[in-house]
């Protein structure tokens, strides 16, 4: 696991989407591991930018979600389908058919997530997957005590997930209670890990993700067991890391990260 301090949330976006489009014009046929939240806003807009200035094509890249809310459909302006719909598909050459995205509506969810995984493998692996982590430390939606060797299934959600989501619907109330998402285990073996967070409000449990002991109560500490993660955060969700200074010399210095400086 690598920790990337950036000074601002700017500067983690440009740095993640630089990082994307370097592995792209490696393998034009990425399989993107996609997610959602406030964070990766940012990440897709610059993204788009990016590959637009560099005339760089979508068209052989794949995707995977992480997650999505059961009982919200496509068409559902907060499901994460939509979201992907508006803030990346809609806005590139990406294939429809291309985009894999877990239904939340599907008759048989134990089918769908069983499906997803195979997709999965089928298609050689994810080889790039974008993280963002929730308050509680969830990264998809693998709530507190997930298996750390766990696959895409149905999880019921913490009351702090869905108060820390309310924002984007009416009422707690509308809030799903159930969302499907890729496990522990699934995230784990994609190749690349790139997990963003940005503002003071993410400093305590960055510190524990990266720093503190791996328990399955915080999912987000099973990535030190990646061999190839990378934990970019500005210096609000960095305040709270003991080896700051190690991490920073790390990135000035190491060689692999003389083209992202
Ligand atoms: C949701 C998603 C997570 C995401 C988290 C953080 O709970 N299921 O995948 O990481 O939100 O979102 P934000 O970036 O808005 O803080």
């Amino acid at each position: 696991m690598e920790i990337i301090i950036q000074p601002n949330k700017e500067a983690v976006t440009s740095l993640a989407s630089r990082i994307i489009v370097d592995r792209l014009i490696t393998k034009p046929n990425l399989v993107l591991g996609c997610a959602t939240g406030r964070t990766m806003n940012m990440v897709y807009e610059s993204l788009i930018a990016l590959a637009k200035e560099q005339a760089l094509s979508f068209s052989e890249v794949c995707t995977f979600n992480l997650d999505e809310y059961v009982g919200l459909d496509a068409k559902h302006p907060q499901s994460y389908a939509f979201y992907m719909q508006e803030k990346l598909f809609s806005r590139t050459d990406i294939l429809a058919e291309h985009t894999q995205l877990l239904n939340g509506t599907a008759s048989n969810l134990k089918g769908e997530c069983d499906t997803y995984e195979t997709k999965i493998t089928d298609y050689g692996g994810i080889d790039v997957q974008l993280l963002g982590i929730g308050q509680s430390g969830h990264i998809g939606f693998n709530e507190p005590l997930s298996s750390l060797g766990s696959r895409t299934r149905e999880k019921a959600l913490t009351e702090t997930t869905r108060l820390q989501n309310q924002a984007f619907f009416e009422t707690l109330d509308a809030v799903p209670k159930r969302a499907l998402t890729m496990g522990v285990g699934t995230i784990l073996e994609s190749k690349e890990i790139l997990l963003l967070a940005t503002g003071k409000h993410k400093a305590e449990i960055i510190s524990k993700a990266a720093e503190g002991p791996i328990t399955g109560m915080i999912s987000a500490t099973s990535l030190q067991f990646h061999r190839s993660c990378k934990i970019i955060v500005d210096e609000d969700a960095a305040s709270e890391l003991r080896e700051k200074e190690y991490y920073r010399w790390v990135f000035d210095n190491e060689p692999e990260w003389e083209k992202f400086r």
